[in-house]
């Protein structure tokens, strides 16, 4: 059973699905998205407690206006763990929840048991990426979330997906439309702002899994296994026929990627 807890967090009260009981497992979703693309994942791994947070400004969780950061949902993260019981988890993230979780092993490393890497990457904005974050972030402003799902949608979604499971596009849809813009402003500028982690690769002593779909373009293999390389002894796994949110793509493929490596922690 899935139980649903607030947790009171510095101006902001943020919705948290746990479900199992065992060792702590937290799940951080991507942009702009929330905690129910981990869906597969919160009803896989008994023998765990699964811990899936509403970012700030995402899903059920409030959006205060104001600034956002990446230090600012690590410190959210830190929170939710306390009000959960939660010393330390394995904690997974996808893309920004991946960005999130290199600032909470910056932060706060006391509290990552584990780590695994879904569909992210290390290096920070461009500066034409900054650009078009602040492009991004001032469209949902004018015009709302509609636009923005179109331009974001075809890039979430590997082709394979999108040939073959209208279902989960429409679901990855709603998803993104009913993403408070607040919030999602508040994420683009975030992310425009994070730090590089390229250099804290080579600091992580934690196990490591980094998984990513053979068919994300946002965060392709070609920078996926560099990336694993980077950090001493991590393992990577390329998940074929899906794009950059492989976890919703192929779960079973995925599942099985983390149930083995979580064996070994
Ligand atoms: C995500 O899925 O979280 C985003 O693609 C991250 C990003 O835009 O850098």
């Amino acid at each position: 059973m899935t139980t649903s807890v607030r947790v009171s967090v510095g101006g902001a009260t943020l919705a948290v699905q746990v479900r199992g009981d065992g060792p702590p497992l937290l799940l951080v979703h991507g942009f702009p998205l929330d905690q129910s693309m981990w869906s597969h994942q919160l009803v896989a791994f008994s023998g765990w407690r699964r811990i899936a947070p509403d970012l700030r400004g995402a899903g059920a969780s409030e959006a205060p206006p104001g600034e956002y950061s990446m230090a600012r949902y690590a410190d959210d993260l830190v929170m939710v763990l306390d009000a959960v019981g939660a010393k330390s988890a394995v904690c997974c993230g996808l893309s920004m929840g991946g960005y999130v979780l290199f600032e909470l092993m910056r932060r706060h490393p006391e509290r990552v048991r584990a780590l695994i890497l879904c569909d992210t990457k290390a290096d920070a904005d461009t500066p034409q990426g900054k650009q078009g974050r602040d492009e991004l972030a001032a469209l949902a402003e004018r015009e709302g979330m509609a636009p923005v799902g179109e331009r974001l949608l075809p890039k979430l979604l590997g082709r394979t997906t999108q040939a073959r499971d209208q279902a989960l596009v429409e679901t990855v849809r709603a998803m993104v439309l009913r993403s408070p813009v607040t919030g999602v402003a508040g994420a683009l500028r975030a992310m425009r702002d994070r730090p590089d982690s390229t250099a804290l690769l080579g600091e992580i002593r934690v196990p490591t899994l980094v998984v990513g779909g053979a068919e994300d373009e946002l965060t392709p293999p070609s920078v996926m296994q560099p990336m694993a390389q980077g950090i001493r002894g991590a393992r990577y796994v390329e998940v074929p026929t899906a794009g950059h949110l492989c976890p919703l793509e192929q779960p079973d493929a995925v599942n099985e990627a983390v149930r083995d490596f979580l064996k070994g922690v």
